[in-house]
């Protein structure tokens, strides 16, 4: 697991934009897994704004959300569908068809559900899941005590999780109490992980993501056994930690190759070597980080 600890939330943003973006140009139509939240906002403006002024071009790419409210519309202000229109999709070249939202107005929600990782399967998989992280730990909705090997199915909202979202709505009462959301398991076998955390109120949970045991009572720590997981948080969000942590990815050279690379942004040679393919290339470190 590879923790990236940034100045401020703007750089966090970027550097999730350019992994997001270095997947696409390597893999035109690559499939990602993406949040809401007020997290991943800046990340979804910076990759905008590279669609905007460097032509990164969305076309042949896919999109699978987390999660969604229970009973709440897609036109509904607060609905995950809208948001994801609202804060990328309508700004991006994406074709609305293949962007996919789990849909909490189904009349059959278990069956819906059983749909959606089937659709995800034959996608071909994720290839990077953008994750926030809830006060709580909770990754997507999987709120604490979640299994750990959990699919996409309804949650009931933790306490705390409602108390968070309430400031979306105009009252407590308004928030959904259930969520459709992709399970532990589900988001494990993604190929790439990158959760994001800024602002204080984070500390705590990732404190026990990154340093703590691995706990169904604090979902993200469930990241450490990912073979890729890059977390990038802000100084605040990092402020409890108790080791020190780079603000870069570590740059990786494969001896034989002139090019060097990050090892979190799926650069073709990194790629190449570390997928399963056992290579007789030796890889020398060139920065070392945190790995753990
Ligand atoms: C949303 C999601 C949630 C949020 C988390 C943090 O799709 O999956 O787990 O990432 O609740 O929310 P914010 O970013 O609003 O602090």
């Amino acid at each position: 697991m590879e923790v990236i600890v940034k100045n401020t939330y703007e750089e966090m943003s970027a550097l999730a934009a350019r992994i997001i973006a270095e997947l696409i140009h390597r893999k035109p139509n690559c499939i990602l897994g993406l949040a809401t939240g007020s997290t991943p906002v800046g990340t979804y403006k910076a990759l905008i704004r590279l669609h905007k002024n460097e032509g990164l071009d969305f076309s042949k790419v896919t999109t699978f959300n987390l999660d969604e409210y229970v009973g709440l519309s897609p036109d509904h202000d607060q609905s995950y569908r809208y948001f994801m229109n609202d804060n990328l999709f309508n700004h991006i070249n994406i074709k609305k068809s293949n962007t996919h939202v789990p849909d909490g107005m189904a009349e059959d929600i278990p069956a819906a559900c059983e749909a959606y990782e089937r659709k995800i399967k034959k996608a071909g998989g994720l290839d990077i899941q953008l994750l926030g992280i809830g006060g709580n730990g909770h990754i997507a909705f999987n709120e604490p005590g979640s299994s750990l090997g959990s699919r996409t199915r309804v949650k009931t909202l933790d306490d705390q999780t409602i108390q968070d979202n309430a400031r979306f709505f105009k009252s407590i009462d308004e928030v959904p109490r259930y969520a459709v959301t992709m399970g532990i398991g589900t988001i494990m076998e993604a190929r790439q992980l990158i959760l994001l955390a800024n602002k204080e109120n984070k500390a705590d949970a990732i404190l026990k993501t990154v340093e703590g045991p691995i706990t169904a009572m604090v979902p993200a720590t469930i990241v450490q056994l990912h073979p890729r997981a890059t977390i990038i948080t802000d100084k605040a969000a990092a402020s409890k930690l108790t080791r020190e942590y780079p603000e870069e990815p570590r740059v990786l050279k494969l001896k034989h190759h002139e090019e060097s690379c990050c090892a979190s942004t799926d650069s073709p040679s990194y790629a190449k070597a570390s997928e399963g393919r056992p290579r007789k290339r030796t890889v020398r470190r060139e920065k070392v980080g945190n790995r753990r």
